[in-house]
């Protein structure tokens, strides 16, 4: 049986995987290929999301990946991933990406995401996952940025209406009255 906890820390489901790129793993121009990285950002976040939930987690959806700059034969991806959120069944990982070039001593960022896993007990099917426990102002921020992109991510995905996405509702309608306070 999994551990009884009502909510964990962030850090408890900190995961970091560090990988060298090989000739194997670039494309024509000597750079990462996208789904080799995408490939190790998902095994990543699946650890967290387990690590977070005690059970098996699926990958539902992947948001957000941004690939900000390419990443080149030779060097290091360090990636690094947390549970930002969790929901009922479902939660939110969210993954940082850096170069590091260990000849130069440098490092760079490169990539963010967002993945939602759903926890499943032993007949596959989705079973609820502890809460999360903010514990700095930073990831006070990031549990409550989550609830909105959760909503953003079930009215794209057709699975929620936008009525029903009531942490938006609160931005939408400071964003009406600033619209409407504008001086004439
Ligand atoms: C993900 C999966 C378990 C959801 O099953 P389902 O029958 O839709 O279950 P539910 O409607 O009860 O949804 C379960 C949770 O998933 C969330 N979810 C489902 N689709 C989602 C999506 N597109 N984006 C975000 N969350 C989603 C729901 O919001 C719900 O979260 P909550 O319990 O925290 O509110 C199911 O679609 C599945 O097994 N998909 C295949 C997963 C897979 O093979 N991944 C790749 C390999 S790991």
């Amino acid at each position: 049986m999994p551990p009884d906890r009502s909510a964990n820390p962030v850090s408890h489901s900190r995961c970091k995987m560090t990988e060298i790129v090989l000739p194997n793993d670039t494309n024509g121009l000597g750079n990462m290929m996208g789904g080799r990285l995408l490939h190790l950002m998902d095994k990543c976040a699946a650890i967290s999301a387990q690590r977070h939930a005690h059970r098996v987690c699926v990958t539902a959806a992947v948001d957000n990946v941004e690939f900000q700059s390419a990443i080149q034969e030779g060097e290091v991806v360090v990636i690094e991933s947390h549970v930002n959120r969790a929901f009922h069944t479902s939660m939110e990982v969210e993954l940082n990406v850096w170069a590091e070039n260990p000849l130069e001593e440098t490092e760079r960022k490169c990539n963010r995401a967002f993945y939602t896993y759903v926890a499943l007990d032993d007949e596959g099917a989705p079973v609820p996952v502890p809460d999360v426990q903010p514990e700095t102002t930073k990831e006070q921020e990031r549990y409550e940025a989550a609830a909105k992109r959760r909503d953003i991510r079930l009215v794209l995905a057709g699975r929620q209406g936008l009525d029903e996405a009531s942490s938006l509702k609160e931005d939408m309608l400071t964003a009406l009255q600033r619209s409407t306070d504008l001086p004439g």
